[in-house]
């Protein structure tokens, strides 16, 4: 048995990686450029892009799970249009069990798998952990964040614990059919995240709020689309209650707490300092 792990090199998939080896799994890990993977060894990288599913053919030889990502790579997460067609290759290639990562709404990816005969999983995580990355050049250059939105709460996740949700759903029965919205352990505002950073790398942080004139900009210049921009400006305004509320669903299905922002600062005091 050997369990596919699409978006391997990513913010989740290396996590999912990590977590299958260590439940002794088999992983096959897929990358458009597997000699800049770097993944622990034992883990088979391989060639394949998921918006050219003829690469695919090979790659699912083998494979009786697979962890997949539904994005096609380019800016603003457009949703994979290819998804039937890997539904298809995948269920010829006797694939039986399936989770996918929530991309914003259910595009042709997800609605294939939902009519196939695959046992899906559907990981809904609200805002990861790892988005605090974008903070790390201004602290580490000049000792401020730049946000706007000061007021949203988050029930943030880390990437880790979405992953080890992942693996328990391929590994064990009991999953299919099922979407889990998935958070973290604690509901906390921007400044509030910049505090657990100082607290951490020590180093006093300032947090400056910025308009939504100003958040639009920045988002534009970085060649961030239209509706895209739209949709970060509306969820901030108006976040839906479960991108607050913390849920039980980490600890249900792992049997592990999930972890809390200060243990993934820790663990990223590098990027910060
Ligand atoms: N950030 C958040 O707060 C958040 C919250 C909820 C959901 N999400 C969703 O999570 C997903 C991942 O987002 P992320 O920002 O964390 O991205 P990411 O994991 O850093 O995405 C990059 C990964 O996707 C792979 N990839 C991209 N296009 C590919 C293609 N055409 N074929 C094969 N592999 C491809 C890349 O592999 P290679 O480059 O090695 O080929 C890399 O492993 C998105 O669907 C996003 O909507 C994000």
């Amino acid at each position: 048995m050997t369990i596919l792990v699409t978006g391997a090199t990513g913010n989740v998939g290396r996590h999912v990686v990590n977590e299958l080896i260590q439940a002794g799994q088999r992983v096959r890990a897929l990358s458009r450029n597997p000699a800049k993977a770097n993944l622990p060894e034992g883990v088979e990288v391989v060639y394949g892009d998921l918006s050219a599913p003829e690469t695919l053919e090979p790659v699912l030889q083998g494979i009786t799970g697979i962890h997949l990502i539904t994005f096609d790579g380019g800016k603003g997460f457009a949703p994979l249009t290819t998804g039937p067609e890997i539904v298809q290759l995948a269920i010829k290639a006797g694939v039986r069990r399936v989770t996918v990562l929530w991309n914003g709404e259910k595009g042709p990816m997800e609605q294939a798998i939902e009519a196939s005969s695959l046992e899906w999983t559907h990981l809904h995580p609200v805002e990861y952990m790892s988005n605090a990355l974008g903070w790390a050049d201004s602290i580490r250059n000049e000792g401020v964040v730049r946000e706007p939105f000061g007021h949203t709460l988050s029930a943030m996740i880390h990437e880790a614990d979405i992953a080890s949700v992942a693996a328990t759903a391929l590994i064990e029965e009991g999953h299919a059919g099922k979407s889990y919205i998935l958070t973290g352990p604690e509901v906390l505002t921007v400044p509030e995240k910049v505090h657990a950073i100082s607290s951490v790398i020590n180093r006093e942080i300032r947090f400056v709020e910025l308009t939504r004139q100003q958040a639009r900009e920045r988002m534009h210049q970085s060649g961030i689309q239209n509706e895209v921009i739209n949709f970060v400006i509306e969820w901030h305004d108006n976040p839906p209650e479960y991108g607050y509320t913390v849920l039980p669903t980490v600890e249900q299905v792992t049997g592990r707490k999930p972890r809390k922002f200060a243990q993934w600062v820790e663990e990223h005091i590098g990027d910060f300092s």
